[in-house]
Protein backbone atom coordinates (compact mmCIF):
# COMPACT_ATOMS: atom_id res chain seq x y z
CA UNK A 1 0.00 0.00 0.00
CA UNK A 2 1.55 3.30 -1.11
CA UNK A 3 1.82 5.54 1.94
CA UNK A 4 -0.39 9.31 1.71
CA UNK A 5 -2.98 7.17 0.28
CA UNK A 6 -6.17 7.51 1.82
CA UNK A 7 -6.18 3.99 2.50
CA UNK A 8 -2.97 3.62 4.05
CA UNK A 9 -4.02 6.77 5.93
CA UNK A 10 -6.57 4.62 7.42
CA UNK A 11 -5.12 1.76 8.63
CA UNK A 12 -1.96 3.95 9.88
CA UNK A 13 -2.32 3.91 13.90
CA UNK A 14 -2.32 7.75 14.27
CA UNK A 15 -5.78 7.69 12.67
CA UNK A 16 -6.93 4.63 14.80
CA UNK A 17 -8.89 6.94 17.58
CA UNK A 18 -11.29 8.76 14.68
CA UNK A 19 -11.34 7.19 11.34
CA UNK A 20 -14.47 8.55 10.24
CA UNK A 21 -13.32 11.70 8.62
CA UNK A 22 -11.04 9.47 6.13
CA UNK A 23 -13.68 7.45 5.41
CA UNK A 24 -15.92 10.24 4.70
CA UNK A 25 -13.30 11.59 2.05
CA UNK A 26 -12.90 7.82 0.62
CA UNK A 27 -16.72 7.66 -0.04
CA UNK A 28 -16.68 10.72 -2.66
CA UNK A 29 -14.77 7.55 -4.70
CA UNK A 30 -16.95 4.54 -3.85
CA UNK A 31 -14.73 1.99 -5.39
CA UNK A 32 -11.18 3.46 -5.42
CA UNK A 33 -8.51 1.21 -6.99
CA UNK A 34 -4.70 1.54 -4.83
CA UNK A 35 -1.83 1.50 -6.77
CA UNK A 36 -1.18 -2.13 -5.57
CA UNK A 37 -4.41 -3.45 -7.27
CA UNK A 38 -6.88 -3.46 -4.08
CA UNK A 39 -9.99 -2.16 -4.73
CA UNK A 40 -11.57 -0.60 -1.81
CA UNK A 41 -15.61 -0.02 -1.77
CA UNK A 42 -16.55 2.45 0.65
CA UNK A 43 -20.33 2.85 0.39
CA UNK A 44 -23.33 1.29 2.09
CA UNK A 45 -25.27 -0.34 -0.83
CA UNK A 46 -22.26 -1.18 -3.44
CA UNK A 47 -20.54 -3.03 0.05
CA UNK A 48 -23.74 -4.53 0.70
CA UNK A 49 -24.32 -5.83 -2.88
CA UNK A 50 -20.90 -7.60 -3.00
CA UNK A 51 -21.53 -9.08 0.17
CA UNK A 52 -24.55 -10.85 -1.86
CA UNK A 53 -22.15 -11.38 -4.92
CA UNK A 54 -20.86 -14.96 -5.90
CA UNK A 55 -18.34 -13.70 -7.93
CA UNK A 56 -16.45 -12.11 -4.89
CA UNK A 57 -14.53 -14.86 -3.19
CA UNK A 58 -13.49 -15.21 0.86
CA UNK A 59 -11.60 -18.53 -0.84
CA UNK A 60 -7.79 -17.85 0.04
CA UNK A 61 -6.77 -20.12 -2.58
CA UNK A 62 -8.22 -17.84 -5.08
CA UNK A 63 -6.13 -14.97 -4.52
CA UNK A 64 -3.84 -13.58 -7.39
CA UNK A 65 -0.32 -11.48 -6.68
CA UNK A 66 -0.36 -8.05 -6.21
CA UNK A 67 1.21 -5.30 -8.22
CA UNK A 68 4.36 -5.82 -6.89
CA UNK A 69 4.22 -9.42 -7.40
CA UNK A 70 3.63 -10.86 -3.19
CA UNK A 71 0.40 -12.57 -2.64
CA UNK A 72 -2.26 -10.53 -0.41
CA UNK A 73 -1.96 -12.06 3.36
CA UNK A 74 -3.64 -14.70 4.48
CA UNK A 75 -4.32 -15.07 8.59
CA UNK A 76 -5.06 -18.46 7.82
CA UNK A 77 -2.30 -19.63 5.79
CA UNK A 78 -0.29 -22.32 7.24
CA UNK A 79 0.93 -26.36 6.05
CA UNK A 80 -1.32 -27.97 9.28
CA UNK A 81 -4.75 -26.49 9.11
CA UNK A 82 -7.11 -26.33 6.48
CA UNK A 83 -9.39 -23.52 6.05
CA UNK A 84 -12.38 -22.20 8.43
CA UNK A 85 -15.40 -21.76 6.96
CA UNK A 86 -14.67 -18.12 7.27
CA UNK A 87 -12.18 -18.54 4.21
CA UNK A 88 -14.66 -20.84 1.86
CA UNK A 89 -17.43 -20.32 -0.67
CA UNK A 90 -20.04 -22.91 -1.25
CA UNK A 91 -20.37 -25.53 -1.61
CA UNK A 92 -17.45 -26.10 1.02
CA UNK A 93 -18.53 -23.15 3.12
CA UNK A 94 -22.12 -24.45 3.70
CA UNK A 95 -21.52 -27.91 4.96
CA UNK A 96 -19.01 -26.31 7.48
CA UNK A 97 -21.29 -23.91 8.64
CA UNK A 98 -24.33 -26.07 8.91
CA UNK A 99 -21.92 -28.28 10.92
CA UNK A 100 -20.77 -25.61 13.37
CA UNK A 101 -24.56 -24.30 13.72
CA UNK A 102 -25.98 -28.08 15.09
CA UNK A 103 -24.78 -27.49 18.74
CA UNK A 104 -24.84 -23.64 18.43
CA UNK A 105 -28.43 -22.70 17.09
CA UNK A 106 -32.05 -23.30 15.26
CA UNK A 107 -32.84 -25.41 14.21
CA UNK A 108 -30.84 -28.40 16.37
CA UNK A 109 -30.89 -26.14 19.36
CA UNK A 110 -32.94 -23.18 19.36
CA UNK A 111 -32.35 -22.32 23.17
CA UNK A 112 -28.83 -22.64 23.32
CA UNK A 113 -28.10 -18.54 22.98
CA UNK A 114 -31.19 -17.87 25.01
CA UNK A 115 -30.43 -20.09 28.25
CA UNK A 116 -27.10 -19.00 28.54
CA UNK A 117 -28.85 -15.31 30.16
CA UNK A 118 -28.51 -16.40 33.95
CA UNK A 119 -25.25 -17.52 32.95
CA UNK A 120 -23.99 -14.63 31.40
CA UNK A 121 -25.84 -12.39 34.41
CA UNK A 122 -23.26 -14.02 36.78
CA UNK A 123 -20.36 -13.53 35.27
CA UNK A 124 -20.76 -10.09 34.91
CA UNK A 125 -21.80 -9.73 38.14
CA UNK A 126 -18.95 -11.51 39.55
CA UNK A 127 -16.43 -9.46 37.43
CA UNK A 128 -18.28 -5.83 38.50
CA UNK A 129 -18.11 -7.37 42.25
CA UNK A 130 -13.91 -7.73 41.78
CA UNK A 131 -14.11 -4.24 40.98
CA UNK A 132 -15.42 -3.49 44.32
CA UNK A 133 -13.03 -1.05 46.64
CA UNK A 134 -11.51 0.43 44.01
CA UNK A 135 -11.95 4.76 42.58
CA UNK A 136 -10.74 3.59 39.04
CA UNK A 137 -10.62 0.38 36.75
CA UNK A 138 -9.23 -0.72 33.38
CA UNK A 139 -12.65 -1.85 31.41
CA UNK A 140 -10.43 -3.67 29.06
CA UNK A 141 -8.49 -5.64 31.20
CA UNK A 142 -10.73 -6.09 34.26
CA UNK A 143 -13.94 -6.90 32.14
CA UNK A 144 -14.16 -6.60 28.62
CA UNK A 145 -11.70 -8.93 28.08
CA UNK A 146 -12.07 -11.95 30.71
CA UNK A 147 -16.01 -11.74 30.13
CA UNK A 148 -16.09 -12.75 26.60
CA UNK A 149 -13.33 -15.44 26.95
CA UNK A 150 -15.30 -16.98 29.42
CA UNK A 151 -18.41 -17.11 28.03
CA UNK A 152 -16.54 -18.61 24.50
CA UNK A 153 -14.34 -21.09 26.68
CA UNK A 154 -17.34 -23.00 28.60
CA UNK A 155 -19.37 -22.68 25.89
CA UNK A 156 -16.69 -25.06 23.12
CA UNK A 157 -15.84 -26.46 26.59
CA UNK A 158 -12.17 -25.23 27.40
CA UNK A 159 -11.62 -25.64 31.20
CA UNK A 160 -11.43 -22.21 33.08
CA UNK A 161 -7.91 -23.06 34.19
CA UNK A 162 -6.09 -22.55 30.48
CA UNK A 163 -8.20 -19.54 29.43
CA UNK A 164 -5.13 -17.27 30.12
CA UNK A 165 -2.78 -19.50 27.67
CA UNK A 166 -4.93 -18.11 24.87
CA UNK A 167 -4.64 -14.48 25.51
CA UNK A 168 -0.61 -14.75 23.73
CA UNK A 169 -2.20 -16.97 20.72
CA UNK A 170 -4.94 -15.04 20.11
CA UNK A 171 -3.02 -11.81 19.95
CA UNK A 172 -0.71 -13.55 17.40
CA UNK A 173 -3.31 -15.15 15.64
CA UNK A 174 -5.84 -11.82 14.99
CA UNK A 175 -2.25 -9.75 14.42
CA UNK A 176 -1.72 -11.73 11.40
CA UNK A 177 -5.19 -10.02 10.06
CA UNK A 178 -3.47 -6.62 10.22
CA UNK A 179 -2.83 -5.45 6.66
CA UNK A 180 -0.64 -2.77 7.83
CA UNK A 181 1.53 -4.06 10.50
CA UNK A 182 3.83 -2.36 12.85
CA UNK A 183 6.81 -5.07 12.29
CA UNK A 184 7.28 -6.69 8.84
CA UNK A 185 4.41 -8.47 7.60
CA UNK A 186 6.78 -12.12 6.95
CA UNK A 187 7.43 -12.03 11.10
CA UNK A 188 3.78 -11.26 11.84
CA UNK A 189 2.54 -13.81 9.37
CA UNK A 190 4.68 -16.51 11.13
CA UNK A 191 4.50 -15.04 14.42
CA UNK A 192 0.69 -15.79 13.04
CA UNK A 193 1.41 -19.70 11.72
CA UNK A 194 3.07 -20.85 15.06
CA UNK A 195 0.31 -19.96 17.25
CA UNK A 196 -2.31 -21.07 15.21
CA UNK A 197 -0.65 -24.33 15.08
CA UNK A 198 0.01 -24.42 18.83
CA UNK A 199 -3.05 -23.37 19.26
CA UNK A 200 -4.50 -26.81 17.30
CA UNK A 201 -2.36 -28.83 18.79
CA UNK A 202 -4.00 -27.78 22.33
CA UNK A 203 -7.08 -28.46 20.66
CA UNK A 204 -6.74 -31.78 19.41
CA UNK A 205 -5.57 -32.68 22.83
CA UNK A 206 -8.60 -31.33 24.43
CA UNK A 207 -11.13 -32.82 21.18
CA UNK A 208 -9.82 -36.42 22.29
CA UNK A 209 -10.92 -35.55 25.82
CA UNK A 210 -14.18 -34.53 25.04
CA UNK A 211 -14.62 -37.66 22.47
CA UNK A 212 -13.61 -40.50 25.15
CA UNK A 213 -15.89 -38.35 28.29
CA UNK A 214 -18.49 -36.04 26.32
CA UNK A 215 -19.81 -33.27 28.30
CA UNK A 216 -22.43 -30.29 27.30
CA UNK A 217 -20.73 -28.16 25.56
CA UNK A 218 -20.07 -27.48 21.71
CA UNK A 219 -16.91 -29.26 20.90
CA UNK A 220 -17.82 -32.41 22.21
CA UNK A 221 -21.50 -32.50 20.47
CA UNK A 222 -19.07 -31.70 17.09
CA UNK A 223 -16.72 -34.61 17.85
CA UNK A 224 -19.43 -37.31 18.71
CA UNK A 225 -22.94 -36.62 17.17
CA UNK A 226 -23.65 -36.61 13.60
CA UNK A 227 -26.78 -35.12 11.60
CA UNK A 228 -27.81 -34.82 7.93
CA UNK A 229 -24.42 -33.66 6.80
CA UNK A 230 -22.17 -36.37 8.65
CA UNK A 231 -19.89 -35.21 11.03
CA UNK A 232 -16.45 -32.88 11.19
CA UNK A 233 -13.04 -34.14 10.29
CA UNK A 234 -10.81 -33.67 13.35
CA UNK A 235 -8.65 -31.22 11.04
CA UNK A 236 -11.91 -29.63 10.07
CA UNK A 237 -13.08 -29.42 14.31
CA UNK A 238 -10.14 -27.89 15.17
CA UNK A 239 -9.80 -25.38 12.55
CA UNK A 240 -13.65 -24.28 13.47
CA UNK A 241 -13.08 -24.61 16.92
CA UNK A 242 -9.83 -21.94 16.57
CA UNK A 243 -12.14 -20.09 14.36
CA UNK A 244 -15.04 -19.99 17.45
CA UNK A 245 -12.13 -19.15 19.62
CA UNK A 246 -10.60 -16.31 18.17
CA UNK A 247 -13.84 -14.90 16.75
CA UNK A 248 -15.32 -15.24 20.23
CA UNK A 249 -12.35 -13.42 22.15
CA UNK A 250 -11.14 -10.47 19.88
CA UNK A 251 -14.56 -8.98 18.45
CA UNK A 252 -17.11 -8.89 21.42
CA UNK A 253 -14.12 -7.36 23.76
CA UNK A 254 -14.14 -4.37 21.34
CA UNK A 255 -18.35 -4.04 21.46
CA UNK A 256 -18.18 -3.51 24.74
CA UNK A 257 -15.51 -1.49 24.99
CA UNK A 258 -16.36 0.70 22.37
CA UNK A 259 -19.93 1.21 24.14
CA UNK A 260 -18.40 1.81 27.46
CA UNK A 261 -16.29 4.93 25.56
CA UNK A 262 -19.44 5.73 23.56
CA UNK A 263 -22.33 5.74 26.40
CA UNK A 264 -19.64 7.74 29.08
CA UNK A 265 -19.19 10.39 26.37
CA UNK A 266 -23.42 10.56 25.80
CA UNK A 267 -23.98 10.77 29.35
CA UNK A 268 -27.56 11.32 28.23
CA UNK A 269 -27.89 7.99 26.81
CA UNK A 270 -26.41 6.40 29.66
CA UNK A 271 -28.84 7.67 31.81
CA UNK A 272 -31.29 6.30 30.07
CA UNK A 273 -30.03 3.35 29.84
CA UNK A 274 -29.69 2.99 33.82
CA UNK A 275 -33.49 3.82 34.17
CA UNK A 276 -34.58 1.80 31.37
CA UNK A 277 -32.68 -1.50 30.44
CA UNK A 278 -34.77 -1.97 28.10
CA UNK A 279 -33.04 0.45 25.52
CA UNK A 280 -29.70 -2.23 25.43
CA UNK A 281 -31.40 -3.45 22.49
CA UNK A 282 -30.89 -0.90 20.11
CA UNK A 283 -28.69 0.61 21.82
CA UNK A 284 -26.25 -2.12 20.98
CA UNK A 285 -27.44 -2.18 17.29
CA UNK A 286 -26.97 1.31 16.99
CA UNK A 287 -23.40 0.71 18.63
CA UNK A 288 -22.56 -1.84 16.00
CA UNK A 289 -23.35 0.88 13.24
CA UNK A 290 -21.82 3.81 14.71
CA UNK A 291 -18.75 2.02 16.39
CA UNK A 292 -18.74 -1.50 14.55
CA UNK A 293 -15.55 -3.62 15.79
CA UNK A 294 -14.95 -5.50 12.74
CA UNK A 295 -13.91 -2.35 10.90
CA UNK A 296 -13.34 -3.31 7.15
CA UNK A 297 -13.70 -6.92 4.96
CA UNK A 298 -9.98 -7.43 3.61
CA UNK A 299 -10.12 -10.50 2.11
CA UNK A 300 -12.10 -11.01 -0.84
CA UNK A 301 -11.04 -11.89 -4.48
CA UNK A 302 -13.11 -11.00 -7.67
CA UNK A 303 -13.73 -14.20 -9.44
CA UNK A 304 -14.65 -12.34 -12.51
CA UNK A 305 -15.41 -8.72 -13.94
CA UNK A 306 -17.71 -6.96 -11.61
CA UNK A 307 -19.06 -3.79 -12.49
CA UNK A 308 -19.49 -1.56 -9.15
CA UNK A 309 -20.96 1.73 -9.41
CA UNK A 310 -19.50 2.06 -12.79
CA UNK A 311 -16.04 0.95 -11.99
CA UNK A 312 -14.68 -2.18 -13.32
CA UNK A 313 -13.41 -4.26 -10.49
CA UNK A 314 -11.07 -6.89 -12.98
CA UNK A 315 -11.21 -10.67 -11.99
CA UNK A 316 -8.76 -11.79 -9.98
CA UNK A 317 -8.60 -8.44 -7.80
CA UNK A 318 -8.51 -7.94 -4.34
CA UNK A 319 -11.13 -6.32 -2.75
CA UNK A 320 -11.27 -4.58 0.48
CA UNK A 321 -15.13 -3.69 1.43
CA UNK A 322 -15.12 -0.83 4.07
CA UNK A 323 -17.85 -1.83 6.80
CA UNK A 324 -17.48 1.17 9.04
CA UNK A 325 -17.83 3.47 6.19
CA UNK A 326 -21.04 1.88 4.73
CA UNK A 327 -22.15 2.27 8.60
CA UNK A 328 -21.93 5.91 7.95
CA UNK A 329 -22.73 6.81 4.30
CA UNK A 330 -25.55 9.08 4.55
CA UNK A 331 -27.43 8.10 1.60
CA UNK A 332 -28.09 5.47 3.44
CA UNK A 333 -28.52 6.86 7.44
CA UNK A 334 -30.13 9.92 8.10
CA UNK A 335 -27.98 12.09 10.68
CA UNK A 336 -25.27 9.25 10.30
CA UNK A 337 -22.69 10.45 12.07
CA UNK A 338 -24.88 10.91 15.21
CA UNK A 339 -25.34 8.47 17.89
CA UNK A 340 -29.01 7.62 18.44
CA UNK A 341 -29.79 4.55 19.75
CA UNK A 342 -34.06 5.59 19.17
CA UNK A 343 -32.84 5.00 15.22
CA UNK A 344 -35.63 3.03 13.91
CA UNK A 345 -34.25 2.18 10.44
CA UNK A 346 -30.98 0.38 11.29
CA UNK A 347 -29.99 -2.31 9.18
CA UNK A 348 -25.77 -1.64 9.66
CA UNK A 349 -23.16 -3.96 8.25
CA UNK A 350 -21.75 -4.53 12.12
CA UNK A 351 -21.69 -8.16 11.28
CA UNK A 352 -21.76 -8.68 7.71
CA UNK A 353 -24.40 -9.75 5.63
CA UNK A 354 -25.07 -12.42 3.10
CA UNK A 355 -23.90 -16.11 3.40
CA UNK A 356 -20.53 -15.09 6.17
CA UNK A 357 -23.48 -13.09 8.43
CA UNK A 358 -21.36 -13.42 11.59
CA UNK A 359 -22.17 -17.01 12.97
CA UNK A 360 -22.19 -15.73 16.58
CA UNK A 361 -24.41 -12.43 16.51
CA UNK A 362 -27.31 -13.19 18.97
CA UNK A 363 -24.41 -14.67 21.37
CA UNK A 364 -22.33 -11.13 20.90
CA UNK A 365 -25.69 -9.29 21.08
CA UNK A 366 -26.43 -10.88 24.24
CA UNK A 367 -23.16 -10.53 26.05
CA UNK A 368 -23.03 -6.77 25.05
CA UNK A 369 -26.39 -6.25 26.37
CA UNK A 370 -26.37 -7.27 29.57
CA UNK A 371 -22.52 -6.35 29.75
CA UNK A 372 -23.10 -2.49 29.01
CA UNK A 373 -26.83 -2.93 31.64
CA UNK A 374 -24.86 -3.93 34.49
CA UNK A 375 -21.98 -1.33 34.05
CA UNK A 376 -24.26 1.41 33.06
CA UNK A 377 -26.46 0.45 36.39
CA UNK A 378 -23.86 -0.47 38.70
CA UNK A 379 -20.64 1.91 38.38
CA UNK A 380 -21.58 5.22 40.38
CA UNK A 381 -20.51 8.67 38.65
CA UNK A 382 -17.99 7.06 35.72
CA UNK A 383 -16.10 8.66 33.97
CA UNK A 384 -13.26 8.74 31.47
CA UNK A 385 -9.83 9.11 32.87
CA UNK A 386 -7.88 9.56 29.46
CA UNK A 387 -10.42 10.40 25.77
CA UNK A 388 -9.58 9.10 23.17
CA UNK A 389 -7.95 6.28 25.08
CA UNK A 390 -4.97 4.26 23.75
CA UNK A 391 -5.84 2.29 20.91
CA UNK A 392 -5.22 -1.40 19.36
CA UNK A 393 -2.91 -1.61 16.79
CA UNK A 394 -5.02 -3.60 14.45
CA UNK A 395 -7.33 -1.34 11.86
CA UNK A 396 -9.74 -4.37 11.17
CA UNK A 397 -10.59 -5.13 14.94
CA UNK A 398 -10.57 -1.71 16.20
CA UNK A 399 -11.01 -1.14 19.78
CA UNK A 400 -9.42 1.01 22.47
CA UNK A 401 -6.14 -1.55 24.31
CA UNK A 402 -7.08 0.28 27.83
CA UNK A 403 -10.15 2.11 28.78
CA UNK A 404 -9.55 3.41 32.35
CA UNK A 405 -12.79 4.99 33.91
CA UNK A 406 -12.84 5.96 37.50
CA UNK A 407 -16.26 5.63 39.39
CA UNK A 408 -17.41 6.47 43.14
CA UNK A 409 -17.87 3.05 44.00
CA UNK A 410 -20.65 0.48 43.39
CA UNK A 411 -24.41 0.14 43.60
CA UNK A 412 -25.60 -2.87 44.98
CA UNK A 413 -26.12 -6.28 43.21
CA UNK A 414 -29.69 -7.30 42.16
C1 LIG B 1 -19.36 -7.93 18.50
C2 LIG B 1 -18.87 -9.07 18.19
C3 LIG B 1 -18.72 -9.56 16.78
C4 LIG B 1 -18.63 -8.87 15.61
C5 LIG B 1 -18.70 -7.37 15.39
C6 LIG B 1 -18.49 -9.85 14.55
C7 LIG B 1 -18.40 -9.53 13.21
C8 LIG B 1 -18.36 -10.44 12.19
C9 LIG B 1 -18.36 -10.12 10.78
C10 LIG B 1 -18.36 -8.70 10.20
C11 LIG B 1 -18.34 -11.27 10.08
C12 LIG B 1 -18.38 -11.42 8.55
C13 LIG B 1 -17.01 -11.79 8.00
C14 LIG B 1 -16.99 -11.90 6.50
O1 LIG B 1 -18.02 -11.68 5.82
O2 LIG B 1 -15.91 -12.21 5.95
C15 LIG B 1 -18.32 -12.35 11.05
C16 LIG B 1 -18.27 -13.68 10.73
C17 LIG B 1 -18.15 -14.66 11.70
N1 LIG B 1 -18.25 -14.52 13.07
FE1 LIG B 1 -18.48 -12.83 14.08
N2 LIG B 1 -18.47 -11.10 15.10
C18 LIG B 1 -18.62 -10.97 16.47
C19 LIG B 1 -18.69 -11.98 17.40
C20 LIG B 1 -18.58 -13.31 17.12
C21 LIG B 1 -18.63 -14.37 18.08
C22 LIG B 1 -18.88 -14.19 19.58
C23 LIG B 1 -18.45 -15.53 17.39
C24 LIG B 1 -18.40 -16.94 17.90
C25 LIG B 1 -19.23 -17.44 18.73
C26 LIG B 1 -18.30 -15.17 15.99
C27 LIG B 1 -18.10 -16.08 14.97
C28 LIG B 1 -18.07 -15.76 13.64
C29 LIG B 1 -17.85 -16.74 12.60
C30 LIG B 1 -17.62 -18.23 12.80
C31 LIG B 1 -17.91 -16.06 11.37
C32 LIG B 1 -17.77 -16.65 9.97
C33 LIG B 1 -19.15 -16.91 9.40
C34 LIG B 1 -19.12 -17.49 8.00
O3 LIG B 1 -18.08 -17.40 7.33
O4 LIG B 1 -20.14 -18.05 7.59
N3 LIG B 1 -18.40 -13.83 15.86
N4 LIG B 1 -18.36 -11.81 12.32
Amino acid sequence: MTSGTLLYQITDYANRADPYPLYAELRRTPVARQDDGVYAVSTYWEISSLLHDPRLSSDARNRVPLADGSLPPDPEEDSTLPPSFLRLDPPEHDRMRRLATRPFGPPNCPRRIHDMYGELARMVSGLIDGLDGREQADIVDDFAYPFPVMVICNLLGVPHQDEARFHGWADAIVSGLDPNPAEGPAERQRVAQQARTELGGYLAGLIEEHRRAPGHDMLSALATEAGPDGRMSQLELITTAVLLLIAGHETTVNLITNGTLTLLRHPEVLGRLRADPGLAVPLVEELLRYEPPVQLLPQRTALADIDVAGTLIPKGSPVWLMLASGNRDPRRFTDADRFDPGRRDNQHLGFGSGIHYCFGAPLARLEAQIALTELARRLVNPSLVADPPPYRQNPVLRGPRHLPVAFDGLATRF
